[in-house]
């Protein structure tokens, strides 16, 4: 075959030596632009994973590059006057211009045509070519020709950095943060050879203007940099080396990826490789990686299918299907870390301790987790643990994971960081929790959870989601609540809460099992009031289901005046019954959530309009709750965060929510999203909900609940540890195993639980089982 790779970095130049590796009669030529030792940047890091898939590839060119790299395994941390290390994170770091040259040397040992400063206007240069590899980089002029084929989406952020490079040596990946009178700057170095490091300076696009960067030159910026990091830097320069960039050299990262990967000219199959198809942020610094990666499948795919022309187009097209999967994974990992990154000033730097931000930091990408940090480095992880223990009053020599700390809110000390989520379980009569509701929550009270949440309940019958959804307006219900919080009470240590809600437009609807199912409109004669439904209101007359859904009443004053009031009675019941905590429920579409969201709020009224409009309802009946509810206990309020439609609540709207509702007394907000319109488009995933939670927890400074696909211990200690959230709350494991708790604790190895006494024969039985699992895993 003819192959010509347009683009020699590290994608062109290790595609082509692995190619000509496999059939030494490939004609096969690497078009440059640039001259062979000329290039920008400073040094790269990949992990040692990626080094074994290299060397299995060609021995040679690890060999050589092993030769070549520094090798490290320590991350530290230079914040607010400390410094923190911890170790077994394993990088290599190799300078740019040796790992291009080891590949140009093999190339050429292996005769690879290599042709340097020559530009590529386009593949059509090229017309005798079998294949044409545009591996032309982040600018690809080729992947530009055939934009409507490769469908790129180019996202550019709004971070500032520039990539310099110092003779001052770091012997670990270093990270620091200096603060100035416009905001905070970090820098993240790693040294790749004897002499040198590689040293990025980022900071917000506003920070950057504010200090006169944007009008800076290359030398300005360096005097900038030099002086803001002087006390690290300790008079060693900082230099660069992309003289050949106009302007500050402060570039924005820009995220690409493309929907279709190759093409065929008429000619010529023409295929995108590395950045030109892809780019992974330096915060997890893996473009090079990825590069070698494409080089490396694509070599495989002629491998196994045939390294003739005829095999080109099915070859290609496996090439896309298996890249693109491993290319998603990373870019969300690189995605998690960048947004770190570019919030960390706003978010993370004044609020966290340094031993709590170098946690966050470390589980930046969401991909490294709390049982990750122990194998990595369990020293280090079980000094913060302690440390985290001490926070949370705590004093114990041995380590207490953060999801087993107690946690203190007015009155009430939770024995963990677990809570049990409300679940409707639309199994009253007439609003009366019965025997189902005692040995369900009392099942779950006995489980381990620090905090049981009862399901949805209502302050009228006419404010239920169905029938069968449980109330507190009068005695009755009251003395039935009582009996199941006299007995969380009496045969566990968990707390118990009440969750206040009145459904509003999602009211009157069947129980998921019956009839259409949830959110559909009672059949005639189910309901219990007038032969089926019942009327309903709503912030504006706007049905939750656009197909048949029931046309609410938008409230008039007098509602108003009557809601609240339903709800203080609620609320002394609750108290009477003797529940530890309020909740209330303003999600999810219900009531006072269609009065927040402006999908559901649609009035022109002093309730309708700007967000402080919305929200002056759903403010009224918490301050009314307030009052009513006993001083020394607490009061949280279930948002929803997100409302996963064009128009709706966004992630930053939920933090003004948030302080709107802080400043009015709420003591934690339970940051839950969606379901507040059927047009949502949620994008789920583990701990989905949780970047609400910690945004909410970290901008408007209230204590959080994160809740949504929590289901492993420790996904629940790293949102603990990194300040993510203050509590979890698990919803379906809980369904499934009402002792999910104690299961968790048992599975993690931390035996220092307390079991109900009746149940204590089976927890040496189970953390055994689970021992000898892990012994059969390895
Ligand atoms: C600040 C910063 C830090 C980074 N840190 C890391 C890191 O730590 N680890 C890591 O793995 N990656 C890192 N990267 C990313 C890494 O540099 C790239 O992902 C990697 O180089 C991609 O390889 P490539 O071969 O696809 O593209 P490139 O390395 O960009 O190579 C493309 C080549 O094509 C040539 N070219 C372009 N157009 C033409 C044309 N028309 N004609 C002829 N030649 C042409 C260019 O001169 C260039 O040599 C970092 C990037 C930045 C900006
Ligand atoms: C059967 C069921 C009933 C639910 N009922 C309520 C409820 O009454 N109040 C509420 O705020 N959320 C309710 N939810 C939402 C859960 O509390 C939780 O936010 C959601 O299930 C995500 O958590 P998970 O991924 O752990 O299940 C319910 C969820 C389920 C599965």
């Amino acid at each position: 075959m003819k192959i010509v790779c347009i683009g020699g970095g590290p994608a062109g130049l290790y595609f082509a030596l692995l190619m000509k590796k496999l059939g030494r009669h490939h004609d096969i030529t690497v078009v440059e632009r640039n001259r062979p030792y000329d290039t920008f940047g400073w040094g790269v890091v990949f992990s040692d994973a990626t080094m074994d898939n290299m060397r299995a590839w060609d021995a040679e060119t690890a060999d050589a590059i092993e030769q070549s790299f520094a090798h490290w395994d320590d991350i530290e941390l230079h914040f607010k006057g400390r410094v923190i290390r911890s170790g077994g994170h394993g990088f290599v770091g190799i300078g740019r211009k040796r790992l291009l040259n080891i590949l140009q040397a093999r190339c050429e040992a292996l005769d690879v045509k290599l042709v340097f400063e020559t530009e590529v206007d386009s593949d059509a240069d090229t017309p005798d070519a079998d294949l044409v590899i545009a591996s032309d980089g982040i600018n690809s002029r080729i992947r530009a020709r055939y934009e409507s084929i490769f469908r790129p989406d180019i996202v550019t952020r709004p971070n500032r950095f520039i990539w310099l490079g110092t003779n001052k040596l770091y012997d670990a990946f270093t990270f620091l943060f200096e603060k100035t009178e416009h905001g905070w700057f970090q820098a993240h170095i790693y040294k790749f050879d004897p002499t040198t490091s590689t040293f990025i300076v980022e900071c917000p696009e506003h920070v950057w203007k504010a200090h006169g960067l944007d009008r800076a030159d290359q030398d300005r910026s360096i005097a900038f940099c030099e002086q803001l990091f002087a006390a690290n830097l300790a008079g060693e320069k900082l230099m660069t080396n992309a003289r050949h960039l106009r302007g500050s050299a402060w570039l924005n990262f820009q995220r690409v990826r493309c929907g279709q990967w190759s093409h065929f000219n008429g000619r010529s199959h023409v295929v995108l490789m590395g950045d030109a198809v892809h780019t992974a942020h330096f915060a997890i610094g893996s473009g090079t990686k990825l590069a070698l990666e494409d080089a490396i499948e694509l070599t495989r795919q002629f491998t196994e299918q045939g390294d003739t022309a005829e095999h080109i187009p099915a070859v290609l097209a496996r090439y896309q299907q298996l890249r693109a999967v491993d290319v998603i994974r990373l870019q969300n990992a690189a995605w998690n870390a960048m947004e770190w990154f570019e919030v960390c000033g706003a978010r993370y730097c004044d609020q966290l301790e340094p031993e709590q931000f170098m946690y966050s930091m470390l589980t930046r990408s969401q991909r490294i987790s709390h049982e990750n940090l122990r194998l990595r480095d369990r020293g280090w992880l079980e000094g913060f643990e302690r440390w985290f223990d001490a926070r949370s009053g705590v004093h114990s020599t041995d380590a207490i994971p953060p999801m087993f700390t107690p946690y203190t809110l007015r009155s009430v000390t939770l024995k963990n960081r677990v809570v049990v989520s409300p679940m409707a379980q639309y199994s009253c009569v007439d609003g009366v929790p019965g025997e189902f509701h005692l040995v369900h929550l009392g099942a779950r009270a006995l489980g381990g959870a620090g905090l049981v949440v009862a399901e949805m309940t209502c302050p009228t019958a006419d404010a239920r989601i169905t029938p069968g959804c449980p109330g507190l307006w009068n005695e009755l219900q009251r003395d039935a609540w009582k009996r199941i919080v006299d007995f969380v009470h009496r045969e566990s240590d968990a707390k118990i809460a009440l969750q206040l809600g009145h459904a509003g437009p999602k009211g009157s609807t069947n129980a998921p099992w019956v009839g259409a199912g949830a959110d559909r409109p009672l059949a005639e004669g189910d309901g219990p009031l007038a032969g089926g439904n019942w009327p309903l209101i709503a912030a504006s007359a706007q049905p939750y289901l656009a197909d048949g859904g029931q046309v609410p009443r938008a409230m008039t004053r007098t509602d108003m005046d009557r809601v609240r009031d339903d709800f203080v009675r609620s609320a002394c019941l609750a108290a009477q019954a003797g529940f530890d905590w309020l909740e209330l429920h303003c999600a999810h579409g219900y009531l006072l959530s269609s009065f927040i969201s402006p999908l559901t709020n649609r009035r022109t009224d002093a309730y309708g309009g700007s967000l402080a409009n919305r929200l002056r309802f759903p403010l009224e009946v918490f301050a009314a709750l307030r009052q009513a509810w006993p001083q020394q206990l607490p009061i949280s309020v279930r948002i929803s965060a997100h409302d996963w439609v064009e128009g709706g609540i966004t992630p930053a709207d939920s933090v003004a929510i948030a302080r709107a509702f802080k400043d009015a007394g709420a003591d934690m907000i339970d940051c839950s999203s969606g379901q507040v319109s059927a047009e949502q488009k949620p994008t789920y995933g583990r701990m989905y909900q949780t970047p609400f939670a910690d945004r909410i927890r970290n901008e408007a400074g209230i204590a959080t609940i994160a809740v949504g696909a929590i289901s492993e211990a420790d996904h629940v200690n790293s949102i603990i540890a990194a300040g993510r959230a203050d509590l979890c709350a698990v919803a379906r494991p809980h369904l499934a195993n009402p002792a999910w708790t104690l299961t968790e604790a048992a599975r993690i190895g931390y035996a220092a639980l307390d079991w109900p006494r009746q149940y204590i024969a089976a927890k040496s039985q189970m953390e055994t089982n689970f021992q000898r699992e892990k012994a059969s895993k390895g």
